[in-house]
């Protein structure tokens, strides 16, 4: 299956290389993060334009707590600010905006300014956007199983609906990592059981419109078989795990 350019895509993505992006201009770390601030702002206007109706991205995960204290603080800092300067200019231009991830270790009155602005958003349409915060994906898979009801055997939808922003569209098409890096960190990892993969040497407060169209121009070129054969090769009814053991 080609993967169709009408479709409202989900993409998520991994935004490496504020450090190296600061380190090469001889500015504190701090600085590659701002810059990465307008990376997404970037993202964020491009992207529905491009097909895509989610755009995940990775803001912090859970084990960025192990970073300097001043890092940290200077990075809610920012999000705070941000959440403060860009919610009505989402809200006008049609973008939801959530966040997943824990809540309870957030700096004081985060959590209310993220309820506020995913309040302001919630009816937009144009594009979800959300972002990852004390974000862990196997926390995630863990929470979920032990949420799950225990008279009911636990299948992969309940478990899908049990995480954060669970349910239909939370399938990752395509999974991007900017600066050259080539894992997952942690992020998505059932959500992404069939994304597509792109990685770009491009350092993250760099990635531009373009460089979002580049990989949206490589995922169409792919073929997604999710585990079948290419439309070529799927003449005859499909087996099933019985039907294919009786021979
Ligand atoms: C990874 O680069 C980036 C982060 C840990 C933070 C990402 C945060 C932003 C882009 C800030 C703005 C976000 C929003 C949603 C407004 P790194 O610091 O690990 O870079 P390095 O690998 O070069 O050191």
């Amino acid at each position: 299956m080609q993967s169709s350019g009408t479709s409202r895509l989900h993409v998520g993505i991994i935004m490496d290389g504020n450090g190296r992006w600061a380190a090469a201009r001889g500015l504190p770390r701090y600085a590659g993060h701002r810059a990465g601030a307008g990376a997404v702002r970037r993202a964020i206007e491009a992207a529905p334009g491009l097909g895509i109706a989610t755009l995940t991205l990775f803001a912090f995960s859970s084990d960025n707590w192990r970073r300097p204290r001043d890092e940290v603080r200077a990075l809610f800092g920012l999000l705070r600010r941000y959440l403060r300067s860009e919610v009505a200019q989402l809200a006008e231009t049609g973008v939801r905006l959530s966040i997943i991830g824990r809540r309870d270790r957030l700096p004081d009155g985060l959590a209310a300014e993220i309820a506020r602005a995913e309040g302001l958003t919630a009816g937009g349409r144009r594009l979800h956007v959300r972002v990852a915060l004390d974000y862990s994906a196997r926390d995630q898979i863990l929470r979920a199983v032990a949420a799950a009801p225990r008279d009911a055997a636990l299948t992969a939808e309940t478990l899908s609906r049990l995480l954060d922003g669970g349910g239909p569209g939370a399938d990752v098409d395509l999974l991007i990592r900017t600066s050259g890096e080539q894992r997952l960190s942690d992020f998505l990892l059932w959500e992404c059981a069939y994304a597509e993969l792109h990685f770009t040497p491009r350092l993250w407060p760099d990635f531009g419109q373009a460089d979002l169209a580049l990989a949206m121009q490589d995922f169409h070129g792919r073929q997604r078989r999710f585990g079948g054969l290419s439309p070529a090769g799927t003449a005859g009814d499909a087996a099933t795990p019985a039907r294919a053991a009786a021979g």
